[in-house]
């Protein structure tokens, strides 16, 4: 049986539903992100073991709509660790579930933190890749990491301390 602690990789998959429709029919952003959430908490619990919550949510793309009635799968993978945090990589693909096609609606990168019985950072394990496509997916969570210094640095400017 699989051991659900340090599972790098988990999808969830369900249907739209139609108390989740916007005001043009199709499925409501905030939905969308909130999926991405779900999905990103359950592959960070999955990989570390332990309670963690969302410390940052990347530029999130919606490339194509989805549908009410379609089937939507949540792809999230861990694509870099830290000391207590892990950079999760999330998918969404929808289609309708009479044909096998789907198509990519979102995706963004979300990071969580692992925390304590007191809310502070607790450590993860580490997470090393083993294919060319980890390689890159690492290389990517780091550039990204990089970038998001300077667009904080640039934030700071107009948010309060
Ligand atoms: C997550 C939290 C516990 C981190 O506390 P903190 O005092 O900032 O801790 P640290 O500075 O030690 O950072 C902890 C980790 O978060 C990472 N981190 C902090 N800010 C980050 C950011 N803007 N983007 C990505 N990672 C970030 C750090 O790099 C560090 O990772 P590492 O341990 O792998 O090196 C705290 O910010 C918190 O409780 N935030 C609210 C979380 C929450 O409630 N989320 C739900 C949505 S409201």
């Amino acid at each position: 049986m699989l051991n659900t602690a340090h599972r790098r990789e988990i999808t969830l998959r369900f249907l739209a539903e139609p108390s989740e429709v916007n005001f043009g029919g199709k499925v409501h952003g905030g939905t969308v992100m909130k999926w991405i959430d779900q999905a990103g908490y359950t592959c960070a619990a999955a990989w570390s073991g332990k309670y963690c919550v969302t410390v940052y949510v990347g530029g999130i793309r919606f490339i194509h709509p989805i549908h009410i009635g379609h089937l939507v799968e949540v792809r999230a993978r861990v694509i870099y660790t830290g000391r207590s945090s892990m950079h999760i990589a999330v998918d969404v693909m929808a289609g309708d579930p009479k044909q096998s096609e789907q198509t990519k609606s979102t995706h963004c990168i979300i990071v969580f933190v692992a925390v304590d019985e007191n809310g502070k950072p607790d450590s993860v394990p580490n997470w090393q890749p083993e294919s060319e496509e980890d390689l890159t997916l690492q290389a990517y969570a780091q550039k990204l990491m990089s970038l998001r210094n300077s667009i904080e640095e640039e934030m700071h400017r107009y948010l309060p301390e």
